[in-house]
């Protein structure tokens, strides 16, 4: 028996190294679940991955797509039968293990996380990874008694998949969120479908500032890295935590330690891919009463398997606005 899958090979040795295949279950269906992927997403590292632009594939051949929701056909676990819906974010998986583009999906039981009943499949493959992380990082700033009465939340990367889904949250929990976005269309999405309450051009952070600023946030996420974290730092209120969950602007972090030993700054990492269990069905719950209340407005492209790499430059280009959701049939 075969199935579709999106199949990478290394593209040191292969001219076309990602296409379309009819993979051979025995070989890719090793693990103890199998399930058929309902959807799956196509975020920033699939694209990376797909046209072999960074190094996000630790062995090839694989099939690459780091996120996706699916139905149990195959089972070895009795907390698994099969029908039951599971997501599946990270864990190495589209990177280390098979991933999520093809029709069906290998898995360990750890890795699976049970949908609640609020949230629908297109849901969850909506949130997906760049949801889940975004989530993580409200609920780290909740942890670390950021409430909305301290005072505004600065969100970078404000319009991309983590940044939307940040000011989203923020906002129907009752925070001020300064939007920092370079997006000069992004104006109305912002402010009217995200809830919003100002927007910064990215430009006014972007370069090399001063270690120390006006206080201006009581917290931020920061999905950019490089100097605007620097600045998002600096310009923290007293007491203050920023949460660093990005590098779209770059990797690098050049800061002082002025904000944290002057002004009891706590700067808190997110990883999505590894992130406890007991951590990512917090996320899934708190999405579930969200959603049980509002319907979630971010915008989506739904494309079949075979549009996959061509979406891919587009998403590398920046061509796409809102996230683009993974049918897996062919077309
Ligand atoms: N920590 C984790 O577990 C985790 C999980 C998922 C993603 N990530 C990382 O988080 C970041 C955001 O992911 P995403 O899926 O939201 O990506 P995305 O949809 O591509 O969004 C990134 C946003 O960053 C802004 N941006 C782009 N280039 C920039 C630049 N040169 N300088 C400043 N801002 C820039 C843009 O927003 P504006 O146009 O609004 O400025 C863009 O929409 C990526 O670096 C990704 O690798 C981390």
């Amino acid at each position: 028996m075969t199935f579709n899958a999106l199949w990478l090979t290394d593209p040191k040795e292969n001219k076309t190294p990602a296409k379309i295949e009819q993979v051979d279950e025995t070989t890719v269906l090793q693990l103890p679940i199998t399930l058929r992927v309902l959807y799956s997403s196509l975020n920033y590292k699939d694209a990376l991955a797909l046209r072999a632009k960074a190094p996000v594939i630790r062995q090839f051949p694989l099939i690459p797509g780091i996120d996706m929701i699916g139905e149990v056909v195959a089972s070895e676990s009795s907390e698994w039968p099969i029908g039951k819906l599971a997501v599946v974010t990270g864990w190495g998986i589209g990177e280390q293990y098979h991933g999520g583009l093809a029709e069906k999906f290998s898995a360990k039981v750890e890795w699976l996380t049970s949908l609640p009943e609020e949230i629908s499949p297109i849901n969850a493959a909506l949130i997906g990874t760049a949801g889940l992380t975004a989530m993580l990082a409200v609920l780290q700033l909740e942890q670390q008694g950021i409430t909305p009465e301290k005072g505004p939340i600065a969100v970078s990367g404000a319009s991309g998949g983590v940044g939307s889904f940040s000011t989203w949250i923020l906002a129907k929990l009752g925070y001020q969120v300064t939007a920092i976005s370079g997006d000069p269309y992004a104006e109305e999405y912002l402010l009217e479908t995200l809830g919003a309450s100002s927007i910064l051009p990215r430009s006014e952070l972007s370069a090399s500032g001063k270690m120390l600023q006006a206080e201006r946030w009581a917290g931020a996420i920061d999905c950019v890295g490089n100097h605007t974290l620097a600045n998002l730092l600096a310009a923290t209120q007293r007491n203050g935590c920023v949460v660093a969950c990005g590098m779209a602007q770059g990797l690098e972090l050049s800061t002082s330690v002025a904000p944290f030993i002057l002004r009891s700054i706590r700067l808190v990492g997110i990883d999505s891919v590894y992130c406890e269990v007991a951590r990512r069905n917090a996320a899934w719950q708190r999405f579930a009463t969200l959603l049980s209340h509002s319907p979630l407005p971010i915008p989506y492209q739904s494309i079949a398997l075979n549009q996959a790499i061509a979406f891919a430059d587009r998403l590398l280009e920046g061509n796409i606005c809102g996230r683009i959701i993974v049918k897996t049939t062919l077309n």
